[in-house]
């Protein structure tokens, strides 16, 4: 033990005193969700993007129909943190007054562009949950922090529990509406010449509706679990088709597959692309995935590197052996899945495309 005690670390004054102010980002880093949630339950974004005007408090608690005094408390919190914009009015004895900012139209409960749905399936009580199970799948190797925590994998979960299955493809919905226009604009030649697309596990079908509607000369077949289909609207130029990817994929020109292979662990991952690759033709087909790949984020926007490394915490507490993946991970089960090459994109959004040819 002596030898130990003259091998510690010796840190300076300074940086003690900074570790005792930083540390309480981690007693109190909760209140960030929680409040960030608790304002798009009241759709206080919501409210705001309907006025012209600043909006003072008083005005603000009565179209909420809330109290003013926790909701001065929670908005001088979110001001705070530079989501909302607070002024006073011009007239003597000025009021409180709030206005919208680039972000908090992004925590919106509804509207094109917003990640409100995101936060509210994350920040719900199912999904918090297998964080406190997280310790114990890391010391039991194949253990699962949701399966400890609910007794059954997350798709089984949702297919039995409806609700919990509706904030889930909201959720996908809402990210789909931000992270597939980039593609668009991005990568329009990758779905040149392709005359028919299924996009696996595609959800309630928001993603292959734009797809479609960018590039109208594709069929788009929408393709996920039967509980997922049976609440998807139907759309001009899709169809919904109901399975499950690990048996097989209907056939088309190409395959479009966002955020459900990281979802899965490696042989999975393998297989799932194996029925893949049958699907498509051997000479022109192609798989086209949207996903993390964490070294080229890292090399190309450090910013999106994080959120990778976050979404990877996320696959470790909500999926059984999913994870993000490296450049040289993602290229070992596309050889190990039978790909005779593959390209990577970096686009602007979290996802990369990653598309391989048969
Ligand atoms: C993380 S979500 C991604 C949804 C959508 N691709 C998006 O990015 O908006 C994963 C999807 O995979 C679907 N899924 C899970 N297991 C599946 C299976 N065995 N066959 C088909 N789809 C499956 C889920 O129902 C869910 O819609």
């Amino acid at each position: 033990m002596g030898g130990q005690s003259q091998t510690k670390t010796k840190f300076t004054k300074e940086e003690e005193a900074q570790a005792e102010i930083d540390v309480w980002k981690y007693v109190f880093g909760f209140t960030d969700m929680a409040i960030v949630k608790c304002a798009i339950e009241l759709g206080i974004a919501d409210v705001l993007e309907t006025q012209d005007e600043p909006v003072t408090l008083e005005d603000l608690s009565s179209l909420l129909g809330c109290h003013t005094s926790p909701l001065h408390r929670i908005m001088r919190f979110l001001t705070n943190r530079g989501i909302f914009k607070e002024d006073v009015t011009t007239e003597e004895g000025g009021h409180i007054c709030y206005t919208q900012t680039p972000m908090s139209r992004l925590l919106r409960r509804g509207g094109d562009k917003s990640l409100g749905a995101f936060i509210l399936l994350e920040s719900s009580p199912p999904m918090l949950a297998p964080w406190h199970e997280l310790s114990s799948r890391v010391m039991i190797k194949g253990s699962s922090a949701f399966e400890g925590a609910h007794g059954e994998d997350v798709w089984t979960y949702a297919a039995n529990n409806p609700t919990h299955s509706k904030l889930i493809n909201d959720a996908m919905s809402s990210h789909a509406r931000i992270s597939v226009p980039v593609i668009i604009e991005h990568c329009p030649e990758v779905f040149e010449g392709v005359n028919s697309l299924v996009d696996v596990g595609g959800g309630d079908g928001t993603t292959l509706q734009m797809l479609v509607k960018a590039f109208p000369w594709i069929h788009g077949i929408n393709f996920d679990l039967p509980h997922v289909i049976s609440t998807t609207t139907n759309y001009e130029g899709l169809e919904n088709v109901g399975g499950d990817m690990f048996v097989s994929i209907p056939k088309a020109d190409a395959i479009y597959i966002m955020w459900v292979l990281h979802d899965w662990g490696d042989d999975e991952c393998i297989r799932i692309l194996k029925n893949c690759r049958e699907s498509i033709p051997k000479d022109t087909g192609k798989v086209i995935m949207a996903e993390a790949v964490i070294d080229l984020e890292e090399e190309k926007c450090k910013q999106l590197a994080n959120v990778s490394l976050m979404l990877d915490m996320v696959m470790l507490a909500h999926t059984t052996n999913g994870k993000e993946r490296t450049t040289k991970e993602w290229a070992s089960i596309l050889n190990a899945a039978g790909f005779s090459s593959y390209t990577f994109k970096r686009i602007q959004a979290v996802q990369s495309l990653i598309i391989a040819y048969p």
